[in-house]
C-alpha cells in the first residue's frame, strides 16, 4: 500500500532522511522508534507532503500510485491520514463544523449539521471526549492529552486506510492510552488500516500487535525486527548494539 523508496529530504537545504525504504501493507502495523532527532517525524511530514520538507531523491508511492507531486489534501483525498506530534491551536474554527467538512470532503454521502452531530458524538463519546469540548474551537486551550484525542477523533472521521500516528501516546493517561489504541485496531479491523505508530514507548504495544518495528538513526532506518525489538530498546537503550 506505501512503498518508501530510496528517500532523501532536505529541511532548508539540509539532510535529513538518507535513502530511507519501507513498505507499508494493508492491515498491518508498523512501529518507528528511533533517537530525538533521528528523523521519525520528518518522515511522517514528508508522506503527508507537508511542503517544508523537500524529498530531493527516491520515491513515495501509494497504490502503485507516485504520490510525491500530490499536495497534502490531495494526499488526504486518497486515504492517508497523520495525527501531529504538535497538534496547532485553531482558534475561530469550530470543531464540529471543521470535522464536518472533513466527513463531507471524504464520504460520498453527506450529512448535514443534525446527523453528522449524532455521528460525531457517537465517535466522541466512545473515544470518551468530553462532549464540551466540541463546543469549543479546534484544540483551542486544550490539555495535550485532549489534542492527541481530537487527532484520533479526525482519524475516526476520515476513516482512512493509512493512519501515521507520531507520537500520539506521548501525553495520554494510562485510560486514554488503551482507548486509543483500541480505536486505532478497531478501525484496522473495519477497514483493512495500514497503522504506522511512531513512538519512544512499548506500552502502546501491549495493545497493539505490531507486525514490524523499525529504528531510526541519523535519518536511516537502521534496524528493522518484531515486536521483541521494541522491548528490547525500551530496556537497553539505542546504544546497546551501536
Ligand atoms: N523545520 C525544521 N527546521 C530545521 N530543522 C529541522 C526542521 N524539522 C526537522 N529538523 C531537523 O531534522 C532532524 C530530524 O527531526 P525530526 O523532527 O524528524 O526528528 P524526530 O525523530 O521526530 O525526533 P523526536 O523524537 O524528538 O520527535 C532534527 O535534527 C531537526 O532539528
Ligand atoms: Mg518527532
Amino acid at each position: 500500500m506505501l512503498k518508501v523508496e530510496n528517500l532523501q529530504v532536505s529541511v532548508e537545504g539540509k539532510q535529513i532522511l538518507n535513502k530511507v525504504n519501507l513498505s507499508v501493507s494493508a492491515n498491518s502495523i508498523h512501529v518507528l522508534m528511533g533517537q530525538n532527532g533521528s528523523g521519525k517525524s520528518t518522515l511522517a511530514q514528508t508522506i503527508m507532503g507537508n511542503p517544508f520538507y523537500e524529498p530531493v531523491a527516491g520515491k513515495i508511492e501509494f497504490e502503485g500510485v507516485d504520490i510525491l507531486g500530490l499536495k497534502p489534501d490531495e494526499r488526504s483525498k486518497k486515504g492517508i491520514f497523520l495525527s501531529f506530534q504538535y497538534p496547532s491551536e485553531v482558534a475561530g474554527v469550530g470543531i464540529q463544523s471543521f470535522l464536518r467538512i472533513l466527513y463531507n470532503n471524504s464520504h460520498e454521502e453527506k450529512l448535514t449539521p443534525v446527523r453528522f452531530r449524532e455521528l460525531l458524538f457517537a465517535k466522541s463519546d466512545m473515544l470518551g471526549i468530553n462532549r464540551e469540548i466540541l463546543e469549543r474551537s479546534l484544540n483551542d486551550g486544550f490539555s495535550g492529552g485532549e489534542k492527541k484525542k481530537m487527532e484520533i477523533l479526525q482519524m475516526s472521521i476520515l476513516e482512512p486506510k493509512l493512519a501515521i500516528l507520531d507520537e500520539v501516546d506521548s501525553g495520554l493517561d494510562i485510560d486514554s492510552l488503551k482507548i486509543v489504541a483500541n480505536a486505532v485496531d478497531r478501525l484496522r479491523k473495519k477497514n483493512n488500516m495500514a497503522v504506522l505508530i511512531i513512538t519512544h514507548y512499548a506500552r502502546i504495544l501491549k495493545y497493539l500487535e505490531p507486525d514490524f518495528v523499525h529504528v531510526m538513526k541519523d535519518g536511516r532506518i537502521a534496524k528493522s525486527g518484531n515486536r521483541r525489538l521494541a522491548y528490547e530498546l525500551e530496556e537497553r537503550g539505542y546504544e546497546f548494539d551501536a
